[in-house]
């Protein structure tokens, strides 16, 4: 059922009240109840709560920038001018570390088709057997320990791991990886955002990558690594190392948290809903569309960013060149036109792939394949060898007066932890 949200929370500041960050949903319902696209109060930014819209604006590369991905506050490192300000956004990085993710047009394109060696069906295969092993293994220390924290200890590594086989990233390495990826704090969260520490695992990171592309290109091998320094654009022409290094370190960068999120987030609706783990313990052919439920209803990623490079008009609303918007994924993904009952959790809607919490269009997930594999494995694991998980009451309090912390970024929707009981 839906609840009533507080007076006045449509007032508050989406980017930095703590309130607003650990449970978004009353807000984006008040704000919805404004129109599909509306003005955030406080700020110049539009938020975008309708599916329609939400599909529109993704669709629609040609009238919208993702140059403010993945920080969606940036100062326009120039002023706009006039009506059209792509070739503004197109002359001026939008960052110190541009990422795939902020690319426009033929070279976003390009720079996308570097990982195509990533995702072909073989690759794909060999990484599952890889997740499925690495899977059986884990979740069997974790019954016999009776129960752990899944966020750190189970899911961070899991899915790190399982980046890091994709890439080919050398065994003796991995560790390191991990230790990196472990030492930077999720994207979005404000808590962390002053620190000047959350790009510096990327960049120690790149410096792995340009190792392993130079003495590729050097001396090729027989790996996927391989097929990733020799990959040539489309036009045929050989990309700059570092534009290689930046694909390849970015996976981790939009694989990581948004998967060891969505593990969290359904494992705590199983833990919550007994009966329901009980059928998908019985009938595991249902974790696929459980999954696309919980992508619906709490998907990982909540928002992401888009800013107008020209002039346009959305849902009615005049939109000057140089607008910033907030794409609300979660709201989107509960627009009661597009979903009936939005709030209820239903296992087999209609259409539920049509979702976005893997975006839309151009920019739309690269790694969904891979994010759905990994999370189904890991709970068909986890099913397969407990007769229950339930939630750590000591560290949760009872079901009455749970104690549940969310991470407090505007990007990501995700447990801080979640300590499980596994029988
Ligand atoms: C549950 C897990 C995941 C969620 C919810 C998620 C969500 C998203 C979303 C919403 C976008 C689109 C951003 C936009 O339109 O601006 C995106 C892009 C992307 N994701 Fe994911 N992601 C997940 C896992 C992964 C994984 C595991 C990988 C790779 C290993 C990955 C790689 C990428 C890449 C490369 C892009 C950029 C695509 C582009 O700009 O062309 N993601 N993701």
């Amino acid at each position: 059922m839906a609840t009533t949200p507080e007076a006045g929370i449509a007032e508050r500041d989406y980017f930095t009240d703590h309130a607003v960050l650990l449970d978004p949903y009353d807000y984006f319902e008040s704000l919805r109840a404004r129109g599909a696209v509306t003005q955030m109060p406080g700020s110049d930014v539009l938020i975008v709560t309708g599916f329609a819209e939400a599909v529109e604006v993704l669709l629609n590369t040609r009238d919208f920038s993702s140059w403010l991905n993945p920080d969606p506050l940036a100062p326009l490192p120039f002023e706009p001018e006039g009506d059209d300000i792509s070739a503004q956004l197109a002359a001026h990085p939008s960052g110190e570390m541009e990422l795939l993710v902020s690319y426009d047009g033929n070279r976003h394109a390009a720079a996308r088709s570097l990982l195509n060696p990533l995702f072909t069906p073989s690759r794909l295969r060999a990484n599952g057997e890889f997740m499925r092993g690495y899977a059986e293994d884990m979740v069997r220390g974790l019954v016999e320990r009776g129960g752990c924290e899944l966020v750190a200890e189970v899911a961070t590594p899991f899915v790190t791991m399982v980046i890091a086989d994709l890439l080919g990233v050398p065994a003796q390495d991995r560790e390191a990886f991990r230790a990196l990826i472990d030492s930077a704090p999720p994207p979005g969260n404000m808590d962390a955002a002053d620190d000047g520490q959350s790009i510096h695992p990327l960049l120690a990171m790149a410096g792995y990558f340009a190792r392993y592309i130079a003495e590729r290109r050097a001396v090729p091998q027989d790996d996927v690594m391989t097929e990733m320094a020799l990959a040539r654009y489309p036009d045929g022409s050989t990309p700059d190392a570092m534009e290689v290094v930046k694909s390849a370190m970015f996976l981790f960068a939009a694989g990581q948290d948004t998967s060891a999120k969505l593990i969290g987030n359904a494992l705590r609706r199983l833990a919550e809903d007994q009966p329901l783990q009980q059928r998908l313990r019985e009938d595991r052919s249902l974790i696929g569309p459980f999954l696309e439920e919980v992508l619906r209803i709490e998907g990982s990623t909540k928002a992401t960013f888009r800013i107008a490079s020209r002039r346009t008009t959305l849902a009615g609303v005049e939109i000057p060149a140089g607008q910033r918007l907030v794409i609300s994924l979660a709201a989107a993904n509960r627009d009661p036109r597009r979903w009936d009952e939005p709030e209820r959790f239903v296992i087999g809607r209609p259409r539920i792939k049509e979702h976005v919490a893997f975006g839309r269009g151009a920019h739309t997930c690269a790694g969904a394949p891979l994010a759905r594999a990994e999370v189904s494995v890991l709970l068909d694991r986890l099913l397969e060898q407990t007769r229950s998980i339930t939630l750590d009451e000591e560290h949760h309090g009872p079901a009455e007066a749970r104690r549940i912390a969310y991470e407090p970024s505007y990007i990501i929707r995700g447990l801080a932890a979640l300590h499980l009981k596994l029988e």
